[in-house]
């Protein structure tokens, strides 16, 4: 157990921590840290308060640097055999648990619960127990410990088992699934994801809608909430981080060379650029994105020449075939746009496929219009983050399906996500907003989206974990 006095204590389990690893040609270890609101919510906590964070090793060099014994001060990385931990996240957590929340399956043909899908749900019981156990072994007596994601829904549950005296956590980053969706799982392992999230102390959830669908599933399949409490705490932007980092010289350079490829009316004019970025992640919609920026140009021919989408579709989960089948019709689409409407001097897409963070934040700061528009999404913070970075006013087209969309939803232009010729004349209505009502929209959309700063966001939870 560790040394330090009880309650203080916090800990985190996730599954993908803070830093990773790779092993360079000579056999060094390169270290990488990663962002992201966990990352800046846990540094409000202060470093004398013992805080623990325990992850997984997620590829060979993170394997590596545990069995080297290096680490940094404040991360427990568990060396999960690597076949369990596939079958544990690209086999449940990512083709199931997943697939349920953002209601991703196309039901003629799948979910298929098999003797395959069994084995697959054996190591994801296993690798939930490595860190249940790595959890019950660090923390103090009193301890905080808040578990992320879907990766982890039986931690709670088999840690309450193993120290009944920790006030335990979980926070969901995804949606929940309706009742009549989550009951396509087995009705044993339904079961046990609830009885595992009921183990907690408090649940949390990015909104309100969220919440209930869980809330629902527990009444409906597992006798109700039991004592476990239930909160919603929406993620916002981390505006002091976002502006600053936006006006580094990299993000500058970044800015001219988009500019080139985005390039000018025939007659000289500053194009309109509709912009997206994303993971390539199958509820994010980027397909029926790019078939409503065409239909636009069907419709509207006036504005061929004058718009450029700007497209970030940064890759994801590769190891999954779904994914990347998803990634290769992303681009092929894209290229048949450009190939339809391009001319020597216009690029109606210019998509790009390698993640770049600094162009990411270029591409905030000169967009006209983001969309956004995922057909689920547990937040989008990309949605928030545009309004804060954007120069001129951005109109934000957001789909209704996106957590988002309970804090932006009035000052966005709301589309259905499956609607394409819908999402289009969105697009135009975004296009052509007077630039006063765009500014003023603007300004109470980046309010709205850093109402609740990461550091803000850990610590509510933290306190309403303690408090109960
Ligand atoms: O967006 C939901 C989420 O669970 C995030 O919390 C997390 O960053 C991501 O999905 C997981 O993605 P990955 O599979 O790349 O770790």
């Amino acid at each position: 157990m560790a040394s330090t006095d009880g309650a203080a204590q916090v800990l985190v389990a996730s599954n993908r921590g803070p830093v990773s690893y790779d092993v360079r040609e000579d056999g060094s270890l390169h270290t990488k840290r990663g962002g992201g609101g966990l990352v800046s919510g846990l540094s409000a906590i202060g470093s004398d308060a013992g805080t623990l964070w325990v992850c997984s090793a997620l590829g060979d060099g993170d394997r590596e640097a545990v069995r080297r014994g290096v680490g940094e001060a404040g991360v427990r990385m568990l060396a999960i055999p690597a076949d369990v931990h596939a079958d544990a996240y690209n086999g449940i957590a990512n083709s199931v648990l997943w697939f349920v929340h953002h209601m991703l399956y196309q039901i003629p043909l799948e979910p298929v619960f098999d003797a395959e899908f069994r084995r697959q749900w054996a190591s994801y019981e296993t690798y939930n127990r490595a860190f249940a156990e790595a959890l019950a072994e660090e923390a103090a007596e009193g301890a905080a410990v808040v578990v992320q994601d879907y990766h982890l829904t039986l931690v709670p549950g088999m840690l309450r088992e193993l120290r009944p005296d920790l006030r335990i956590g979980h926070f969901s980053h995804t949606p929940w699934a309706p009742p009549e969706y989550f009951r396509m799982l087995p009705d044993d392992v339904a079961q046990q994801v609830l009885s595992g999230m009921l183990g907690a102390d408090r649940l949390g959830f990015l909104t309100q809608r969220w919440a209930d669908a869980f809330t629902a599933c527990a009444e409906q399949f597992a006798g109700g909430l039991g004592g476990t409490r239930v909160g919603v705490h929406g993620l916002g932007a981390d505006a002091d981080f976002l502006r600053e980092r936006a006006h580094e010289a990299d993000v500058n350079e970044r800015i001219v060379a988009l500019r080139e490829e985005i390039g000018t009316t025939p007659d000289g004019a500053a194009r309109r650029t509709i912009v997206r970025v994303d993971r390539t992640e199958l509820s994010k919609n980027i397909v029926r994105g790019l078939l409503a920026y065409r239909q636009l140009l069907d419709d509207h021919p006036e504005w061929r020449e004058r718009v450029v989408h700007v497209a970030f579709a940064y890759p994801s989960r590769q190891d999954l075939a779904v994914y990347r089948d998803y990634t290769a019709e992303v681009q092929r689409l894209a290229e048949e746009i450009n190939a339809q409407y391009g001319t020597p001097g216009w690029t109606p897409v210019v998509l790009h496929v390698k993640d770049d963070f600094a162009r990411s934040l270029a591409a905030y700061r000169l967009a006209d219009v983001a969309l956004v528009n995922p057909v689920r999404d547990g937040m989008n913070l990309v949605a928030k983050e545009v309004p804060v970075v954007s120069e001129e006013g951005c109109v934000l087209v957001l789909s209704r399906e996106a957590g988002a969309y309970e804090e932006l939803g009035e000052e966005a232009l709301a589309v259905n996500p499956y609607d394409v010729v819908a999402t289009a004349r969105a697009l135009r209505q975004a296009l052509t907003m007077p630039e006063g009502e765009r500014a003023e929209r603007t300004k109470r959309l980046a309010a709205a989206a850093t109402a609740l700063p990461p550091a803000q966001w850990f610590l509510d939870q933290l306190n309403a974990l303690r408090a109960g």
